[in-house]
């Protein structure tokens, strides 16, 4: 059972509070490797998501030190083909400083509602996946680029395109710095009926 403050409020409650606002994306990280079982672990935890039907339609690709280099590269070519050279060199170079590369993929549905339910969980397990490892010191960046969309990278994967598709990759590791971030005040977006 959770502590009572004088004011009423948990201090478990406070707690969660304060750990969800205080997850935040960035993408500059310090080089220091994360342990694989830390990720596994949050892999655990994210699958704990809300699940309608319990189709468990979340599927997690962790890469090794080859997959990384041949994903930076298909960066740089993704890049080149849709920009140009100097941002292709640009997003290749940031991309080969990220330490932990990890892509959620969500099966596929004909059933245009069970695939907005199987997506809502997958964006739920991703959640989940980002706060444990934010409590672990780790920072996220979720990134839906152009390699999240390309049959190359499905096929590095070694994933089944017809069968699933790209949630996110999950660019991962101990950050350099944390950005601030703002929401709207809840007032702004909360509607109370009688
Ligand atoms: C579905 C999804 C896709 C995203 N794709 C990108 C992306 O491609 N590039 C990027 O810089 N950030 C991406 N983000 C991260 C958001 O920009 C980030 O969550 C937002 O700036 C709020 O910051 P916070 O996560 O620190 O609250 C994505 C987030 C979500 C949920």
């Amino acid at each position: 059972m959770s502590e009572v403050h004088p004011d009423g409020e948990s201090r478990n409650l406070q707690l969660i509070g304060e750990r969800i606002r205080s997850r935040r994306t960035t993408n500059l990280f310090l080089k220091q490797a994360v342990s694989r079982a830390l990720v596994r672990d949050a892999i655990e935890v994210a699958r704990w998501a809300p699940n309608h039907h319990l189709t468990e339609p979340w599927h997690f690709y962790l890469l090794g030190d080859d997959k990384i280099a041949r994903s930076v590269e298909l960066i740089r070519t993704i890049v080149a083909e849709n920009k140009d050279e100097d941002i292709a060199e640009f997003k290749a170079t940031s991309a080969a400083a990220i330490p932990g590369w990890l892509i959620v993929t969500c099966r596929k549905s004909d059933d245009e509602l069970l695939q907005l339910e199987d997506y809502a969980s997958c964006c739920c397990a991703v959640q989940n996946l980002t706060l444990y490892l934010a409590e672990a010191g780790v920072a996220c960046k979720w990134t839906t680029g152009l390699i999240t969309r390309d049959q190359r990278f499905f096929d590095l994967l070694g994933m089944d395109s017809e069968k699933e598709f790209v949630v996110g990759l999950i660019w991962y590791g101990y950050p350099k710095i944390l950005p601030t971030q703002n929401r709207k005040a809840v007032g702004d977006i909360l509607t109370e009926t009688d």
